[in-house]
């Protein structure tokens, strides 16, 4: 029988806490244990980026980790952004400029472009483009996800 390992993760502020086999992975955590569905899971090997999350202010794909290693760390998922029912800006960006269709790989590319805006406040469309080249989108083209990320940024310019 497997050793369980006894894990206590802080997502969006709350700790989960949980007995789980070293192998299972943070997006299993997440979604199983949080049961925080907003986190997708679209390959489970790496490719895609639906899985992307915020671990200690980086984003990592957390199909890619084990929960093991997320131990005692604080993970922000797309649930985490909105705050006092108010849209975080990134989210009404997508809304707003329909940067969605089946909206799959949409918590991955927010998540995405939360950090890229965190590093880079004014990116340019390239800079955006790089940003969240790590993630897949099968349905948009991408064009009107560059111009949600392009108005999150000047709404958070705005704020800022
Ligand atoms: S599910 Fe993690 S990269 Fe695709
Ligand atoms: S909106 Fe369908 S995968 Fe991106």
């Amino acid at each position: 029988m497997v050793q369980k390992v006894h894990v206590k993760i802080i997502i969006n502020g709350k700790p989960y806490e949980a007995d789980v086999e070293p192998r299972l992975l943070l997006v299993h955590f997440i979604r199983e244990i949080a049961g925080l569905t907003g986190t997708h899971i679209g390959c489970d090997t790496t490719n895609c980026g639906a899985c992307t999350v915020i671990l200690n202010g980086k984003a990592v794909k957390s199909c890619t980790m084990f929960a093991v290693q997320a131990n005692g760390k604080e993970v922000l998922t797309v649930e985490g952004l909105a705050k006092d029912g108010k849209l975080h800006p990134i989210q009404e960006g997508f809304w707003v400029k329909h940067g969605l269709q089946c909206g799959y790989c949409t918590p991955g590319m927010i998540m995405a472009a939360y950090q890229l805006l965190k590093r880079n406040p004014n990116p340019t469309e390239e800079e955006i483009r790089w940003g969240i080249s790590g993630n897949l989108c099968r349905c948009t083209g991408y064009q009107n996800i560059v111009e949600a990320i392009k108005y999150a940024a000047e709404k958070m310019r705005e704020v800022d």
